[in-house]
């Protein structure tokens, strides 16, 4: 469905991605891995258009979209969850779908969307006329979803749901991600939460500065030492890390 090959995007003269390639299947659910830094947001933009790759191929469905607007990504059916969510504060919850709706012509269409959204979160039908910079953390991460899921995405890309959420709140995202991907729908997930990402997702790439280092399933990354030692807090340098921090 998704295939990126040898993808070069720079920021100016700085070079963020040096050649990623990577694949997501139809029905799959893909995470991306890596510290700060890594370049994990800059393939979600490479991919949504609202970067342009300098080197490389992106192509969805068989056409090629590296050189689309963002627009035209999103009507082929790319929805694009963004970093800390981005919702729009001042507007409220349903004017926020209706934003994420913003390309369905049809009023019933758009209505009926817009009901699924309220099944799926109930708790946005209860804020649909709150502002939804009031929201919390949580409520705001589903209504940056459902945004992104006005518009029925084939490939929802998802940059880090869980950051800056409570464990509980991140337990409650995680629950939805699966389901949704339960439902039908191919997901390309970026987390820095490595071990819950990886438990959900059918592959998992891990990046390091701009280049895919490793790849594979659950079990094969878990088997990789380096993985569990920069990742999942096990190893020598994690644990002085730790000890320097002083926690
Ligand atoms: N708008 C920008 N202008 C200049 N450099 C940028 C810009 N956005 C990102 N970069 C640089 O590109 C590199 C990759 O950034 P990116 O945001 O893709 O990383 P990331 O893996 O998503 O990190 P994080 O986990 O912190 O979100 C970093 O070195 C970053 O400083
Ligand atoms: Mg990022």
């Amino acid at each position: 469905m998704l295939k990126l090959v040898g993808v070069e995007t720079y920021y100016g003269k700085v070079k963020a991605l040096h050649g990623v390639s990577l694949e997501v299947k139809e029905g799959q659910l893909v995470t991306i891995l890596g510290a700060n830094g890594a370049g994990k947001t800059t393939i979600l933009k490479s991919i949504s258009g609202l970067v342009e790759p300098e080197q490389g191929t992106i192509h969805f469905e068989g056409k090629r979209i590296d050189r689309l607007d963002p627009e035209k990504i999103v009507s082929m059916g790319v929805g694009h969850v963004p970093e800390w969510r981005r919702i729009f504060p001042e507007l409220t919850v349903k004017e926020n779908l209706l934003m994420g709706g913003f390309l369905i012509e049809e009023k019933d269409l758009l209505h009926n969307r817009m009901k699924e959204a309220f099944h799926h979160f109930p708790i946005l039908k209860k804020r649909k006329e709150q502002k939804a910079g009031t929201m919390s953390g949580g409520e705001q991460q589903m209504l940056a979803i459902s945004r992104a899921l006005m518009i029925k995405p084939k490939l929802l890309l998802l940059d880090e749901p869980s950051l800056g959420l409570s464990p509980l709140l991140v337990q409650d995202i995680f629950a939805t991600i699966k389901e949704l991907h339960k439902s039908g729908v191919t997901i390309l997930l970026v987390e820095q939460n490595v071990n819950r990402a990886l438990s959900i997702a059918d592959y998992g790439y891990v990046l390091t500065t701009g280049k895919i280092f490793l790849s594979g399933t659950y079990e094969e990354l878990l088997d990789e030492e380096k993985v569990r030692e920069q990742y999942l807090g096990e190893g020598k340098y994690v644990r002085r890390s730790k000890l320097w921090s002083g926690s």
